[in-house]
């Protein structure tokens, strides 16, 4: 099977210079993600879990070690080497990242979010259109809301569009940090069902859940913090 992310000692830390301390985010963190394949990321709160999706995302910069990806776009890049500009790029056409926190646009409908969504990876706005009312039926979004703005959702509403507006680009490689975590038992199945059509479609993922069950029910590998290496 073909690598699509190899992380190799990955380390993240932050200086606090005001408070005089230094806090290690993530250390020596090293594991091979297949084309096609989910790992999920467990261990407990503060042990790095989120750091290690961010620096993939490049929300934070790594301080050491290297995270391969093979890209469509560039080959094989180094996401902490990359430019800002490639970064982008590839945030816009292959890496997707979804969280339980939504940064809604202004004055951007819910029904444009997730056409944009379509529209950046390069698609006409026929599909892009198509695709977008498809993806707020699934996510049972009344359809009432789909030409108002998100400000006013409620947060499961916001979430249910945050994760619509992730998945409706089918990307190469998908970036989950417990995006189900303010979720009903119903928006999960839902949350689900699409994750394993993305799987069958081909689209990586590593994903971290708080719902174990959950996580055990669509992930192929297991990745432990505490033990650097993954449980069989
Ligand atoms: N931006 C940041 N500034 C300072 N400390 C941070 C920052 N991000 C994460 N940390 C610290 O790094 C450690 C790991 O955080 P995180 O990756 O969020 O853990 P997890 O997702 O496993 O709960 C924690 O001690 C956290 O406080
Ligand atoms: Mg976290």
């Amino acid at each position: 099977m073909k690598e699509i992310i190899k992380i190799e000692n990955l380390s993240k830390f932050f200086e606090l210079h005001n408070l005089g301390k230094y806090i290690k985010a993530c250390q020596n963190i090293s594991f091979t993600l297949h084309e096609g394949e989910f790992i999920g990321i467990t261990g407990k709160s503060g042990s790095g879990k989120s750091t290690i999706l961010k620096c993939i995302y490049r929300t934070y910069l790594p301080k050491g070690g290297c995270i391969w990806y093979r890209s469509k776009l560039y080959g094989v890049i180094n996401l902490a080497k990359a430019s800002d500009r490639q970064i982008i790029h590839l945030r816009k056409k292959e890496i997707g990242y979804v969280s339980q926190f939504l940064n809604v646009m202004p004055r951007t409908t819910a029904r444009e979010i997730v056409q944009k969504a379509v529209l950046d990876i390069g698609y006409d706005i026929d599909y892009a259109k198509e695709e977008a009312e498809n993806m707020l039926s699934h996510f049972e979004l009344d359809q009432e809301l789909w030409d108002t703005y998100p400000n006013t959702f409620s947060g499961g509403e916001k979430l249910r569009l945050n994760i619509a507006s992730a998945m409706v680009k089918k990307p190469r490689l998908l970036l989950l940090d417990e995006p189900t975590a303010s979720l009903d038992n119903e928006s999960k199945k839902l949350v689900k069902v699409l994750l394993e059509k993305l799987k069958a479609k081909g689209t990586s993922m590593i994903g971290i859940f708080h719902d174990l069950e959950f996580m055990e029910g669509v992930c192929d590998r297991e990745f432990n913090m505490k033990t650097g290496n993954f449980t069989v």
